[in-house]
């Protein structure tokens, strides 16, 4: 058991989504392959569609976040069944708890018939999704204000409320902080894919350090990052970032989680977009130039960051599928 923990960081053997694209539907858009949160989905030129594609030692760089099918005007793209690793140190329990029930009087897939049976909470929750395409429309300030607000009034441990907003609407300092902190994934990316002897172990020591860090998934994204040329926050109008007070009480980090949350909701129930960043965060620590830009010092570090905008397409086409979770009930 300890071995197998060992054996697999790299690449553990994992199941995937089944994508597939009908090609009688696919208009050529691309927009599944443009708001692919991963390398996952590339635009193949001779087959005239999009195509599921690896990465490294990964057979598909998928994470099941289904945004592909909610993006898709046609209806032409399907991802069957969802994203778990069967064995190593990220080893995922998701795939044996399929006996989760479903509360609706629908198939899981026609949710959106279910319109009516939704409250206008519900709708917000279930239609929500990561946006990734952004249109260069700028957010009003009425607007900003307001979702900021809503995270102003998250639950906090102790109503400590231990955190700071930045707001950055100036377009060329989101892009300077992107570059910045890309170069920092793609070291990261590069130390996990290209594997040397080295680099081999000094994954496996950092792995055992910091595991949820050393995840395939994430190095799926980082790749993405590469194609994309350095682009972390996806060009967004404005980008949110939550500075936690490290003299909070409890978590601090739990607490942005939820400030977070309360802001990516409002802001969805406002019309806007929006994707939460955690590669922001993970890459400003090796860089005290951003830092410095973005005025960040004691008691406050960057906890999570949130690119805001009007989505350039509609994200709520369809609902799509989640993987389920493990639930135990004690009566
Ligand atoms: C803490 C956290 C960090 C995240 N970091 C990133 C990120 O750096 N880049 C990105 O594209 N998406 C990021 N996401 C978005 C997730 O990929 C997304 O929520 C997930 O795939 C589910 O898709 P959905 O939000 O569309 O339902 C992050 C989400 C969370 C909660």
């Amino acid at each position: 058991m300890l071995l197998e923990k060992y054996r697999y960081v790299h690449f553990p053997p994992t199941i995937f989504p089944n994508i597939i694209v009908d090609p009688d539907k696919c208009k050529g858009c691309k927009i599944c392959v443009n708001s692919c949160p991963t390398s996952c989905l590339q635009w193949d030129e001779r087959k005239r569609k999009p195509v599921p594609t690896s990465l490294g030692g990964m057979s598909l760089a998928c994470i099941a976040c289904n945004n592909c099918e909610a993006v898709c005007p046609e209806n032409a793209i399907k991802a069957i069944g969802f994203y778990f690793v069967t064995k190593g140190r990220y080893k995922t329990d998701k795939g044996k708890y399929g006996n989760m029930s479903y509360p609706f009087n629908k198939s899981e897939d026609k949710l959106y018939e279910l319109d009516e049976e939704l409250n206008e909470v519900e709708k917000v929750i279930f239609k929500r999704r990561s946006v990734r395409l952004f249109s260069d429309k700028p957010v009003e300030k009425e607007k900003i204000n307001r979702i900021l607000e809503a995270g102003r009034f998250a639950p906090s441990a102790g109503n400590c409320q231990p955190y700071k907003f930045l707001v950055v609407t100036n377009r060329k300092i989101n892009e300077e902080i992107d570059i910045k902190c890309s170069r920092v994934l793609y070291k990261i990316k590069n130390l996990y894919v290209i594997r040397s002897k080295l680099k081999k172990t000094i994954v496996y020591i950092l792995s055992y350090i910091s595991p949820g860090k050393w995840d395939q998934r994430p190095i799926a994204a980082m790749e993405k990052v590469q194609q994309l040329g350095g682009v972390i926050t996806f060009k967004a109008p404005v980008v949110i970032h939550i500075l936690k007070d490290v003299r909070g009480i409890s978590e601090p980090d739990i607490d942005v989680g939820i400030v977070a949350q309360n802001i990516v909701l409002s802001a969805h129930s406002l019309g806007l977009g929006t994707c939460i960043i955690g590669f922001i965060p993970s890459a400003v620590p090796f860089l005290p130039s951003v830092k410095k830009l973005l005025g960040i010092k004691y008691p406050y570090k960057l906890s999570l960051s949130i690119a805001v905008g009007y989505p350039k397409v509609r994200y709520d086409n369809r609902y799509v599928s989640r993987g389920k979770i493990p639930i135990e009930y004690i009566s």
